[in-house]
């Protein structure tokens, strides 16, 4: 049996509640003679500067730094809104992003039929929906320098951010987004704003590029970012992959996660490039929904995102495709079955709470695996 070893980043708010489960479902694999997991826990975010000043600790850097995989929970919360920027939870995950070269960032929206009227949009918008987004996730305005706000000679403020990307930036999430593409319905859809940003320009020129000369074979379509936001709720099924930019990619992320019925529901993969020697990537799996405080320690979270997350850590990281497959189908009849926790319940429905949401697909996922 492969074995593999994991760093879990719980962090704040529900990461803990819901990481609980994940790993339940880890033990789970190992019973089942399927992977052995060695884990690691680490702090980050608000606990992680409540313990040391610091979003993260170098050991705990350099810990996630030697993973085969980071499973991550969430950051933030009211308590530290007023903790200095640099130190502030959120600190923790974009450092781990931007040390760790996690340019790639897969955000799958999938709405299973089960939860179709859990959306706050039509059924026939939102059933059986499946996009992915491709998020660039270590450039842009995130990233982008000079970043600071500085006193001017008449005593008002000046903030500044910047939006910067380079060719090669480009180039290296656009091939994510065509491989991917080849493996779904073989189309993209890249989001920028040529009409008002020189890095959409950009972005423009080096994804069309990549696109007629490396992968002819696969349909390419630009839309303006805003106009995207526009589409993804008018008729998500038009996409399959959309790719963009750091900020836009935040941004319809959060859309397409509606569109699945919760927040609740989208996981997220966050890859690096592979390494030259071992042909391993680095990797963070998160669930794209935060800290939720609140209804943090209330037993309330649902664990479905954080559990999916983990399911593409079996798929991205361990190639355990057909885990990942068993896993998610559980989770997918787990809700065909009725289950439903608080955010995705419809009215009059019994909501079920983490602990029984997890139990459930770890039931389901002895079923699936006979
Ligand atoms: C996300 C989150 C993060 C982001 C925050 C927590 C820094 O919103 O992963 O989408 O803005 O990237
Ligand atoms: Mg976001």
């Amino acid at each position: 049996m492969s074995s593999f070893n994991l760093f879990l980043l719980p962090g704040d708010g529900i990461g803990p509640e819901i990481m609980v489960e994940v790993k339940a479902i880890l033990d789970w694999f190992g019973q089942a003679g399927i992977a052995k997991f060695e884990t690691e826990m680490g702090l980050v975010g608000g606990c992680a500067y409540d313990a040391h000043g610091k979003a993260i600790s170098e050991s705990d850097m350099a810990m996630a730094a030697s993973a085969d995989a980071v499973l991550f929970g969430a950051v933030g919360g009211p308590k530290w809104d007023k903790v200095p920027y640099d130190v502030r939870p959120e600190a923790g995950l974009l450092r781990l992003r931007k040390d760790l070269g996690l340019f790639a960032n897969l955000r799958p929206a999938i709405c299973y039929p089960a939860l179709a009227d859990a959306s706050s949009l039509k059924r026939e918008v939102v059933e059986g929906l499946d996009i992915l987004i491709i998020r660039e996730l270590t450039g842009g305005v995130y990233f982008g320098e000079p970043k600071e706000i500085v006193t001017l000679e008449n005593g008002e403020k000046r903030a500044v951010d910047t939006q910067l990307y380079t060719t090669h930036e480009i180039e290296r999430i656009a091939r994510v987004a065509f491989d991917l593409a080849k493996t779904r319905r073989n189309k993209v859809s890249s989001a920028e704003k040529r009409n008002v940003m020189k890095s959409g320009v950009l972005w423009n020129e080096v994804v069309t590029r990549v696109g007629k000369t490396e992968y002819p074979d696969v349909e390419l379509e630009h839309v303006l970012a805003d106009n995207c936001a526009m589409q993804l709720v008018r008729w998500p099924k038009q996409y399959d992959v959309i790719v963009t930019d750091n900020l836009f990619g935040d941004v319809l992320s959060d859309i397409a996660a509606m569109l699945t019925g919760s927040l609740g529901m989208l996981p997220s993969a966050s890859l690096g490039a592979p390494d030259p020697v071992t042909g391993r990537s680095k990797a963070l799996y998160e669930p794209v929904h935060g800290s939720a405080p609140d209804i943090a320690g209330k037993g309330l979270a649902n664990p479905i995102a954080m559990i999916g997350s983990f399911a593409m850590t079996l798929r991205y990281s361990l190639g355990l495709g057909e885990a990942a497959d068993m896993l998610e189908k559980a989770i997918a009849n787990v809700l065909a079955s009725g289950v439903r926790t608080k955010d995705i319940a419809s009215a009059g429905q019994n909501a079920v709470g983490t602990g029984e949401m997890g139990a459930a697909i770890r039931r389901e996922l002895a079923v699936v695996a006979r």
